[in-house]
């Protein structure tokens, strides 16, 4: 039987670097006899312009039933009227709720080539390796009311014991096969949501007595990333700390533009997407660095198809072709996303 794979590449980049993430992942799974049937759809402003809404039925009903989603990215300037009433990011935003995926994982790992690349001194990057598991469908992200009136306007931040609870079981389950090292990321000093936060990860750490749970407050952990990236293993955190503080590890492997994401819930599909954003400023000009959506591909074969082997092939051609001193001009090099995406395969 075949892997179905639904391909949203939305807007900007996306579109280039989904491409070349297909291309990268059709060559792995031919190598070990894995037939994927692909289907592609339309999301954020794409989606906008051609169905009038940002996430239609038809392309939910898809996703519901492929086995794993790949995305690129959604949104860009021609859809950033603030006063619209439809926007691309919640095309995003009513994939991850509909599906219910409630994890976003993101590994920032310090490839050993990209050292140099790194705008942080060698030293401070150097065997950086973080796990950052990211609540995605709640927190102010989705809260009632949302309200937005002349003077003044209201954004709820709210979270449930239950919606704590699974996802910290998670990143604890996850830090079993890592350092066995936690960091709950919260602002207890300030927000309720926080303390129930707390109160919550420090009742499912009773059930993890061989991993070490601490606590760090949003602001200081944001000045530990850059100073003492090293001494993270996991880091688990409610949606929108874990969307700022992420971008900000993105930093440390040397680009944005490297950096892969995972999200998972319940059942067996995900999504999976680059980290970065559609950076319009270069979309269509073939400068795009593809490595994070082609990781994403390597995660999907991983956490959705079980195809560990196949993400195996691929890691490790991505792995090759930066330590062979591939690099796009994100990292410093002239590659483009075609040239980048043939290194890969070469190495493949
Ligand atoms: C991300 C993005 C999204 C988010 C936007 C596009 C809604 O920044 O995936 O990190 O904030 O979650
Ligand atoms: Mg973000």
């Amino acid at each position: 039987m075949s892997a179905r794979v639904l391909s949203l590449p939305g807007d900007g980049i996306g579109p280039e670097v989904v491409a070349s993430a297909r291309r990268v992942l059709d060559a792995a799974a031919s190598r070990v006899g894995l037939a994927l049937s692909w289907e592609e759809g339309l999301i954020g402003g794409a989606a906008i312009d051609a169905e009038g809404t940002a996430l239609s039925d038809a392309t939910l009903a898809r996703a519901r039933a492929a086995d794993a989603i790949l995305l690129g990215a959604v949104g860009g300037p021609r859809w950033d009227d603030p006063s619209a009433k439809v926007r691309p990011e919640q095309g995003l935003l009513g994939l991850r709720k509909a599906l219910g995926l409630y994890a976003n994982l993101r590994r920032i790992a310090v490839h050993p080539a990209l050292v140099d690349v790194s705008p942080l001194r060698p030293e401070r990057v150097s065997g950086a390796d973080i796990l950052f598991v990211r609540e995605l469908t709640g927190g102010i992200y989705f809260g009632e009311p949302r309200v937005r009136e002349p003077g003044r306007a209201v954004d709820t931040l709210v979270y449930t014991d239950a919606e704590v609870r699974r996802v910290c079981k998670l990143a604890f389950e996850l830090a079993r096969g890592r350092k066995r090292r936690v960091t709950s990321v919260d602002k207890a000093n300030v927000l309720a949501s926080s303390r129930l936060w707390r109160d919550v990860v420090v009742d499912v750490a009773r059930e993890f007595p061989d991993v070490a749970l601490e606590h760090q407050l949003v602001d200081s952990a944001a000045v530990r990333l850059v100073t003492h990236a090293t001494s993270f293993d996991v880091i688990v955190t409610e949606n929108m700390f874990g969307d700022i503080l992420t971008d900000e590890a993105a930093v440390l492997p040397g680009s944005l533009g490297l950096c892969p994401s995972a999200s998972i819930g319940e059942g067996k599909g995900g999504l999976y997407e680059p980290i970065h954003g559609s950076a319009p400023d270069i979309a269509g000009q073939d400068l795009a660095n593809p490595i994070g959506t082609i990781s994403s591909a390597a995660l999907l074969c991983r956490h959705s198809l079980g195809r560990a082997d196949v993400a195996d092939l691929i890691d490790a051609a991505v792995s090759r072709a930066l330590a062979d001193g591939a690099r796009t001009r994100d990292l410093g090099g002239r590659l483009g996303t075609g040239e980048m995406t043939e290194a890969v395969l070469r190495h493949l």
